[in-house]
């Protein structure tokens, strides 16, 4: 079975929406960590949107399974990640009006550039995944630069509004995930994965990890509602 990465971008979105201290990304990966996730995901983008600089120094401090830094390809992130050594890196487009990652990496268009950051990090010890659509053309690509793994964009299968779609979608990322591995990759997954359509990812053979964020950590607010709000009635009461 796969394992799983818990994205925890989310919880920095809430605390960034008031610039405050709370909820902290840190707490949610401990907790996250004593709940079972074999690995912490979390994305520092360009414009810092959610996840802070301190919080990926205090991940790295803190996380006791594995740090899987998600960044774009550039010169700032890349010197952050050799500074840093997450214990792997996934490099990812990034635009500035998306909400969230919306494709994958062009790695055909951009091999060159690629193949420089791959290089660069995999020398530093650091092994890079590349989240791409599960396109062969990309998968070849992927190879040829020598990335050790690709996670592939779960994003179109997750979307999918008939159960036909879904199926070719799914079609598309078994293809893909055989495709990378005969070529030497190792694959993971990710993007739009809820409690409900995981099952048939985890089941591709060879799939490693599957990194979710958004479903958990909205699942997670609504089952913690009910005994936050217990204890701030506690609080008024003052009885907490
Ligand atoms: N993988 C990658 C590369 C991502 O960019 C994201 C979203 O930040 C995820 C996985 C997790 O996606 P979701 O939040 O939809 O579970």
């Amino acid at each position: 079975m796969p394992t799983l990465g818990v994205n925890i971008d989310h919880i920095a979105t809430i605390r960034q929406a008031r610039r405050t201290v709370e909820p902290d990304p840190i707490a949610a990966a401990v907790l996250a960590e004593l709940g079972g996730a074999d690995g912490i995901t979390a994305h520092l983008r360009e414009d810092r949107r959610h996840i802070q600089d301190r919080d990926i120094r205090l991940l790295r401090q803190t996380v006791r399974t594995h740090l899987n830094l998600e960044m774009a390809a550039t010169d700032e992130m890349v010197a952050i990640a050799l500074d840093l050594g997450p214990n792997y890196v996934t490099l990812v487009p990034e635009r500035r009006e998306e909400v969230t990652t919306e494709g994958g990496l062009d790695v055909v268009s951009q091999q060159e550039r690629l193949a420089q950051v791959v290089d660069t990090l995999q020398q530093a010890g650091i092994p890079v995944s590349l989240f791409i659509d599960a396109d062969p053309a990309q998968i070849d690509a992927s190879a040829s630069i020598r990335a050790q793994f690709i996670e592939l964009h779960t994003g179109p299968y997750a979307d999918a509004r008939d159960e036909a779609t879904q199926a070719k979608e799914l079609q598309l990322l078994a293809a893909g995930c055989e495709r990378a591995i005969a070529a030497g990759l190792r694959v993971n997954a990710g993007h739009g994965l809820t409690y409900w359509n995981v099952r048939p990812l985890a089941l591709l053979p060879g799939m490693e990890e599957l990194n979710i964020g958004h479903s958990i950590v909205s699942r997670a607010a609504l089952v913690g509602m009910e005994r936050a709000v217990r204890e701030m009635k506690l609080a008024i009461r003052g009885e907490y």
